[in-house]
């Protein structure tokens, strides 16, 4: 029998990383032959890391905190999706060639789309942050193509910034504000600021929310982040990120091997085991 093919997560710290779990469960179900690990890439040591897993025979990688910037800066071709976002979750390696794309955003609207069962066409979004988070996801929302999609950041000049990038004459549902402006309830608010790492959340005013209000929290964890907790205690439904974790692996396993894995069942068993 050939040996499997290799891929792998880079990131630093990568101990808790879910990849290897999902992607081993997407390779029994689908019948592909390969191997999925953790690379812990030394803070100042991400080129060598992944040039030393190509030379092992590495076919692809995921690369997570704090590195994709710096894979899309080392890809040697990137999807026009990695280049919107500016940034690169998924690496392909064909010969001398790194393929850089970004799967993040799909992965987000998949997760709403198809899990929560919620379409995105005509609805009013909020995204919350400025960062590289939400510029991974802000063009394949647009695509959805949604009445609004406002971002809001607690520094309203990043999100000028941001929205300068995909302000062109197709986009004029795009627009920003300040935390403290927002006076209306969205239908979606997403929640890509990085206060929920230091369990912390954004400032914002409940009136974002009704009963008909999905608050969604791209990061994950056992209980409900705090910014969940806020959303319901304002009576709106609130949903984590651990399925678009799973979504934007499903993406990068087809960029990979040309095969679409089923996802509910994987995000049902990762949820039992958090
Ligand atoms: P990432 O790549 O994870 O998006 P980042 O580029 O450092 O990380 O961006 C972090 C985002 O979280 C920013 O939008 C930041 O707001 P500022 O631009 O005002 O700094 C936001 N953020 C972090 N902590 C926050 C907090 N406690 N309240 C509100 N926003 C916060």
């Amino acid at each position: 029998m050939t040996p499997p093919d290799r891929y792998a997560v880079i990131g630093n710290p990568i101990t808790h990383s879910k990849s290897p779990e999902i992607h081993a469960r997407f390779a029994a179900q689908t019948g592909q032959n390969l191997t999925y690990e953790r690379l812990l890439s030394p803070l100042d040591g991400f080129t060598n890391t992944v040039k030393t897993f190509i030379a092992q025979g590495g076919k692809g990688a995921n690369v997570t905190v704090p590195f994709k910037l710096e894979a899309f800066e080392m890809a040697t071709t990137l999807t026009d999706r990695a280049r919107i976002a500016g940034a690169v979750n998924t690496l392909r390696f064909d010969g001398n060639t790194i393929l850089g794309d970004n799967t993040d955003g799909l992965g987000l609207v998949n997760d709403i789309v198809q899990h929560a069962g919620l379409a995105l066409k005509n609805k009013r979004l909020l995204l919350l942050g400025a960062g590289g988070a939400v510029r991974g996801v802000i063009q394949p929302l647009l695509d959805q193509k949604p009445a609004a999609l406002v971002i809001a950041n607690r520094t309203v000049s990043k999100a000028v910034e941001l929205a300068q990038i995909f302000s062109v004459a197709s986009n004029d549902s795009l627009s920003t504000s300040a935390f403290h402006d927002l006076r209306t309830p969205f239908d979606i608010i997403i929640n890509g600021t990085s206060a929920g790492l230091t369990d912390e959340m954004p400032n914002v005013p409940s009136a974002i929310f009704s009963k008909r209000s999905l608050a969604y929290d791209m990061v994950y964890g056992k209980q409900p982040t705090r910014f969940m907790q806020f959303a319901l205690s304002h009576g709106a439904q609130a949903r984590d990120g651990l399925g678009m974790l799973v979504e934007q692996a499903a993406e990068s396993f087809f960029v990979w091997r040309g095969v679409r894995p089923e996802t509910a069942s994987v995000l049902a068993a990762l949820r039992e085991s958090l």
